[in-house]
């Protein structure tokens, strides 16, 4: 298949690259980081049960449609929409425009978390941990984010790596980086889980993780988990789409989303609980937020032998898992750039990553010199995170909805989700149909008015 300016394109070459690709985007901070700090923020086990339900509810169905649109056009994340518009009038592609914006979004302060990631697996590697006790993990992640050289630079040691998995291409950087690195990822988090659960005092910390207080559960509460359960999932802003386009035509969609969604969830339970039990154990608070990751974990490992080499690994793998959800997001508008502007793939990389890079310093200026700076009452850390995920994603998550449920519609989708009828899956289509039509958009709809407050039910 060539794009529009004769090129080849690439794609995913085999079922279990096609899982590991779409696998290593959903994988990423979202898991280790964000999960567990906003679920300490927002209660504990109520938070995690509203959020299972979006991701089964919503976040599932708008991956398939994902899946679906990038596909059956087989093009990057605006070229996929003007496609499929046909008729043409109504201007659907500018959906995929506001993906392409989404992803500096994400990226302005996605780049400046994994940087810390990055350094810490660093400074874990030379020591930098060896003999400090709980109370001094803590001091030592404020002082580093307090400082403003040492993490503007792994910002754009992060974004020079990235740069480098994508001029490298699909099935080369992204596909073979990602198969070989999550297998490694998961044990060494069932590592974290035997220490972690093994700490006395742990058992409040699993508590805290699955018994729920639904008193906690406000409109806000459920605007968060709904925006966590996109962010999760890379879905709402054409990730999946570009990776769709992607996927051969032998390969089962929906099957391979359920298990990216499973998956996902898995590795953010365990990762609840690898931190909760610690969290507990050591006196500290659940509700800490962004740096509960960076202050619990190297608490974990002091406490056993070996804790130098489990800590490094744990960060070595924690900066992969960021790699791969990071290269997902590069690749959305390097894929335009070069399927709708005929730029080359190395200028297209290079020049998005600058753009990250110098608009994410805001991002990263914002836990130390910026740190008074708000914009709508927020540093520009919080404002491009709660843009992403409280807004952005889910208006996305509507429109492709609302896409593939009516503008391609039932028979399309028939067709492309169940590979032109020899995949035997029409009664779960016809669920499918019905909730990209009505349940997904309106359900979207209602958390997103209710959340900002714009409706009061
Ligand atoms: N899902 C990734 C994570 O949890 C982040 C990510 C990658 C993402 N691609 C995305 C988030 C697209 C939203 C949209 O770390």
């Amino acid at each position: 298949m060539n794009d529009n300016h004769g090129h080849m394109r690439e794609g995913f070459t085999t079922t279990l690259g096609v899982l590991a690709a779409t696998l290593g985007s959903a994988v990423g901070l979202g898991n280790i980081w964000k999960f567990p700090s906003m679920t300490g923020q927002n209660g504990g086990a109520a938070f995690v049960f509203v959020y299972l339900l979006c991701v089964l509810l919503i976040g599932l169905p708008v991956m398939i449609s994902e899946f679906i649109i990038g596909r059956r056009a087989q093009a990057n994340n605006v070229g996929a929409f003007r496609k499929l518009e046909t008729a043409g009038r109504a201007p659907w592609h500018l959906t995929g425009v506001a993906g392409v914006a989404a992803a500096f979004l994400i990226m302005f302060f996605y780049t400046g978390v994994a940087g810390w990631v990055y350094a810490y697996a660093f400074k874990a590697l030379t020591g930098a941990f060896s003999g400090v006790t709980a109370a001094e993990t803590a001091d030592i992640f404020s002082t580093y984010i307090g400082s403003a050289a040492g993490p503007l630079a792994w910002q754009w040691i992060v974004l020079v790596t990235v740069s480098a998995i994508i001029i490298a291409g699909v099935t080369k950087g992204i596909e073979r980086m990602t198969k070989t690195l999550l297998p490694i990822l998961f044990v060494l988090l069932l590592i974290c889980n035997i220490r972690a659960l093994t700490l006395p005092g742990a058992g409040a910390g699993v508590e805290y993780l699955f018994r729920p207080d639904f008193t906690k559960v406000t409109a806000p509460v459920v605007l968060a988990a709904l925006g966590l359960a996109f962010f999760k999932l890379s879905v709402g802003m054409g990730t999946m789409t570009t990776y769709g386009s992607y996927i051969g035509r032998r390969e089962n969609l929906p099957s391979n989303a359920l298990k990216v969604a499973f998956a996902d969830t898995l590795v953010s339970l365990l990762a609840g609980l690898a931190i909760f039990p610690a969290v507990f154990a050591f006196g500290f608070e659940p509700d800490a937020g962004p740096s509960l990751l960076f202050i619990t974990i190297p608490a974990v490992f002091q406490t056993m032998p070996l804790g130098q080499l489990f800590l490094t690994m744990f960060f070595v793998l924690a900066a992969i898992a960021a790699t791969g959800a990071m290269i997902s997001l590069l690749e959305v508008p390097v894929a335009y750039l070069t399927e709708e502007h005929g730029w080359s793939r190395v200028k297209a990389t290079l020049l998005s990553a600058a753009a990250m890079g110098t608009v994410g310093a805001l991002a990263t200026l914002s836990t130390s010199v910026l740190s008074e700076t708000l914009v709508f009452g927020r540093t520009f850390f919080d404002l491009f995170d709660f843009l992403s995920s409280n807004i952005v994603l889910p208006v996305g998550g509507i429109l492709i909805c609302l896409f593939v449920g009516w503008k391609l519609g039932p028979k399309a989708i028939a067709d492309e989700a169940s590979n032109g009828g020899s995949i035997r899956n029409a009664a779960v289509l016809r669920v499918f149909t019905f909730v990209v039509r009505y349940v997904a958009p309106v359900a979207i709809l209602l958390v997103l008015l209710n959340g900002l407050g714009v409706i009061k039910a």
